[in-house]
């Protein structure tokens, strides 16, 4: 199957065999079919796929939302793995269910967002998340997943440690509150809803316009939204290095820890809007690569590789990709 289709970097890349999971109970049969490895596919907005992906890829298809219910608090809604995040966004919004709205237009499905504990403008998933429900990819079997199971972290989960590779979440259960609290923190967010009502919309609104404003449209110029980590680094390196640069942005992280804004290192690096072949850093996000067109997963190793080796020769700061690399 052609997998250019399937993932947002739009790379030349295709899968030896793929099948669509539309009902939860269609897994274990395949499952028992199956040439490993197997690997779960979204939206495929934070996926590098090699030229030729071996064994089977399950495109998750499940689709469905509901109430399940409510108490003096909070809503608790559900939706399956295979609806399109930002759709769902908006339809909690619409039903009068707040909390969400920071993150609006990020890209894939919700059955993704759990992995990597998606997040943006202040807020992440975690902070609306009430439980999951995964099929083993051994046999298909249900298994419930607390948020303490899950082990978030920044942009990670036990989805990408210890568990990694062995499950397909099927669908996931917020608790939106009750007593809604905008967080208008980060950015620019106060200052584009000065003069407005501030209520869940406007919020959304306001992300989607920020967005807008610097990250590049999937459907029109391939990429996979940041392309690194925000890097996590002992508080006197963050220290040292705002002495050195006073216009690094350093934010504040748990454990004596600080966060660096990678899309800035990786602009005073020179590479913000420079091209490497069929790939570069985006002109208006240096954090951001983008396929010019053409590309191959080669290319996009090549320019990470490069962008690594100029942010650590300058700065002493090692980057980690972000997305998953098949
Ligand atoms: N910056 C630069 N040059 C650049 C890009 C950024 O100097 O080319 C500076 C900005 O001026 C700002 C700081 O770096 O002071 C942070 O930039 P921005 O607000 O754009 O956010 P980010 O740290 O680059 C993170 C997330 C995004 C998320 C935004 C907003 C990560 C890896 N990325 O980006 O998430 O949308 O914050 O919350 O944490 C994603 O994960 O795919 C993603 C897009």
């Amino acid at each position: 199957a052609d997998l250019q289709p399937l993932h947002t970097l739009g790379l030349l890349a295709r899968a030896e065999r793929l099948s669509r999971l539309t009902e939860a109970a269609q897994l274990a049969p395949l499952l028992a079919g199956a040439v490993a490895p197997v690997r779960v596919l979204g939206g495929g907005s934070n996926l590098v796929p090699g030229t030729t992906v071996d064994g089977t890829v399950i495109k998750v298809e499940l689709q469905g939302r509901q109430l399940l219910g409510e108490d003096e608090t909070a809503w608790y809604v559900a939706a399956a793995a295979g609806e399109n995040w930002h759709d769902f966004v908006q339809w909690t919004l619409a039903q009068g269910w707040p909390g969400l709205e920071n993150l609006s237009l990020i890209p894939g499905t919700v059955g993704a967002a759990p992995i990597q504990n998606i997040g943006a403008y202040g807020v992440e998933l975690k902070d609306h998340f009430h439980a999951l429900t995964a099929l083993s990819l051994a046999d298909g079997a249900t298994t419930v997943f607390t948020p303490e199971q899950c082990a978030f972290g920044y942009r990670d989960s036990v989805f990408k440690q210890a568990e990694a590779g062995r499950w397909l979440i099927a669908d996931v259960l917020f608790k939106l509150p009750k007593q809604w609290q905008p967080r208008l923190d980060y950015g620019d967010l106060r200052s584009r809803l000065a003069g407005e009502a501030i209520t869940p919309q406007a919020v959304a609104a306001a992300v989607m316009a920020a967005r807008q404003s610097k990250l590049p449209d999937q459907a029109v110029i391939g990429n996979a939204g940041s392309f690194f980590h925000n890097p996590i680094v002992p508080a006197a390196q963050a220290d040292a290095l705002r002495a050195a640069y006073p216009g690094l942005p350093v934010y504040p992280h748990a454990e004596g820890r600080a966060k660096l804004a990678a899309g800035w290192l990786i602009e005073q690096a020179g590479w913000k809007g420079r091209q490497l072949g069929a790939v570069g850093m985006y002109e208006k996000q240096a954090l951001v690569l983008v396929n010019h067109g053409g590309a191959t997963a080669d290319d996009v190793r090549r320019l990470m590789q490069q962008v690594q080796a100029d942010v650590a020769e300058r700065f002493g700061v090692q980057l980690q990709p972000e997305p998953v690399w098949w």
